[in-house]
């Protein structure tokens, strides 16, 4: 039978088939010692032998046949392993990217093509193979979505790579894997698989410049938004800071805060109100903003769908 068939390494589900095998050569070894225990154990009860009991030294035959069955199945599953790790961390010597991910205390994504940028949560069309490619912008973070395989380290001024698939639609739930700070437990990651057709539509919609405020309190909003140097760090097509989350189409996110929040209004106000309250140690600073200008500030974010 071919290697690639047995493993169905065309599927992204490579280490989890290879984790059932395992799983069921586990079982049988298992099942066999406890059948011997109690096949023996009852066998030679006390009861049915009188006196000692015959003494047996060993038996050469039965050695080589378990040492040689032992070898056999673990140069099996060695070889398994070996095509296994193969497939999935052949990556090419000059990778093209789908997506470039950076971490700060949160996630940026970049994808190339299309030049979209967007935070925290990674769209992605199912069941095509992407190639990710894992940058740090601060410390060391790493990447983890149990349920789409690897994990990779993001490390400052090393640029890896992975090959990242998700075979069923869905939101799939991730988070940062490496100690990267006060609020490490918080730096989750959302990754959303949709139909080509869906990650179409999205991309479109992220390439559209802001939307314009149209009512009073939004128009202020943005005011307040250039005037409070907001834009150092966040960006909202045609400003240039990258120190936070790029927020064009902030709205358009269903969560904020590495996925800890729920992006809503209420939310985004207490946030504004005092970012240190919601999360320590967080590099978005206290502007001590009054509330009709929260107020502001929050109706023009929130207008950017
Ligand atoms: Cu980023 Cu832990």
């Amino acid at each position: 039978m071919e290697l690639n068939t047995f493993l169905r390494l065309t599927d992204i589900g490579i280490v989890k088939h290879l984790f059932i095998y395992f799983i069921i050569l586990a079982a049988i070894i298992f099942g066999l010692v406890v059948f011997f225990v109690i096949f023996y154990s009852i066998k030679y009860r006390a009861s049915k032998v009188s006196g000692t009991p015959e003494q047996n030294h060993g038996n050469r035959k039965f050695e080589i046949f378990i040492t040689a069955t032992a070898v056999c199945v673990t140069a099996f599953f060695l070889v398994l392993t070996l095509h296994a790790m193969q497939e999935i961390q052949t990556i090419p010597e000059n990778p093209v990217p789908d997506i470039e991910i950076t971490g700060h205390q949160w996630w940026e994504a970049k994808y190339p093509d299309g030049n979209v940028i967007t935070a925290n949560e990674i769209h992605i069309p199912v069941g095509k193979k992407m190639m990710l490619q894992l940058t740090s912008g601060d410390v060391i973070h790493s990447w983890w979505v149990p349920a789409l395989g690897r994990k990779m380290d993001m490390i400052p001024g090393i640029t890896n790579h992975m090959w990242f698939t998700a075979s069923e639609p869905g939101e799939y739930l991730g988070s940062c894997s490496e100690f990267c700070g006060m609020q490490h437990a918080r730096m989750r990651i959302r990754v959303i698989a949709q139909s080509q057709t869906d990650f179409d539509n999205w991309k479109a919609e992220q390439l559209k410049s802001a939307i314009a405020p149209s009512t009073e309190k939004a128009i202020m909003g943005k005011q307040l938004f250039e005037q409070k140097t907001c834009a150092s760090c966040h960006n909202i097509a045609g400003a240039n800071g990258r120190i936070g989350p790029d927020l064009t189409h902030f709205a358009s996110r269903k969560w904020f805060l590495s996925d800890f929040k729920r992006n809503t209004i209420e939310n985004l106000h207490d946030w504004l109100k005092d970012p240190q309250q919601i999360k320590k140690g967080v590099k978005m600073p206290d502007f001590i903003l009054s509330d009709k200008e929260l107020d502001a500030l929050v109706a023009y974010i929130h207008s950017l769908k």
